[in-house]
């Protein structure tokens, strides 16, 4: 899960700058995506996301990680990316829903790069998927998931890269 999990930081680390929706209001008056989705936050997480699964490809040749799953470059990609278009998708809805930039969705900003990493991985590599993903892994990932969020955010709110701790 890694390349899922690290684009999420990474983004706000080197987020800002052009939002993705180029500061465009929907038809409801609000915002389509919000401030908080930037075309460099959403590239350079991705980026980030690839490079720790490019490393974990490339630890599959000492013998200490041959327990892991094993990784190729399509899972990475699709781990990263995925991830981070579901963090994109969510902040629409977040928008509609009437919730500001950087406010609280509880449930939903914890587990958005999970859903959007699996259903991507789902779709463009079934095989790997299902092979990896099976239910005590899933359940696992679902447990450690809002922990490692809010550890994460409270660590990223602390040296200033994130506005709240959440
Ligand atoms: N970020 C970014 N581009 C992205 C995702 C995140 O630049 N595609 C950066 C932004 O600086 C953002 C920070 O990472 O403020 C934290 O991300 P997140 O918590 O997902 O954004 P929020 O500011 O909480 O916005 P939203 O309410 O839309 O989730
Ligand atoms: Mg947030």
């Amino acid at each position: 899960m890694l390349p899922a999990y690290v684009p999420n930081s990474a983004a706000a680390a080197v987020g800002g700058g052009i939002p993705i929706d180029l500061g465009r209001n929907w038809h409801d008056g609000k915002r389509i995506l919000g401030d908080g989705k930037t075309i460099r936050g959403f590239c350079g997480g991705v980026a980030c996301g690839c490079i720790i699964g490019l490393l974990q490809i490339m630890a599959q040749a000492y013998p200490g990680f041959s327990a892991l799953p094993h990784m190729s470059i399509l899972p990475v990609i699709l781990l990263a990316t995925g991830a981070l278009v579901g963090d994109m998708v969510k902040s629409f809805f977040k928008r509609r829903a009437g919730i500001e930039r950087g406010g609280s969705w509880p449930f939903v900003d914890q587990y958005d790069f999970v859903v959007g990493a699996f259903i991507f991985l789902f779709i463009g590599d079934s095989s790997f998927a299902f092979s990896t993903l099976t239910l005590p892994v899933i359940i696992a990932i679902l447990i450690i998931t809002p922990v490692l969020h809010r550890v994460v955010n409270i660590i990223g709110y602390k040296i200033g890269v994130k506005d709240v701790p959440w």
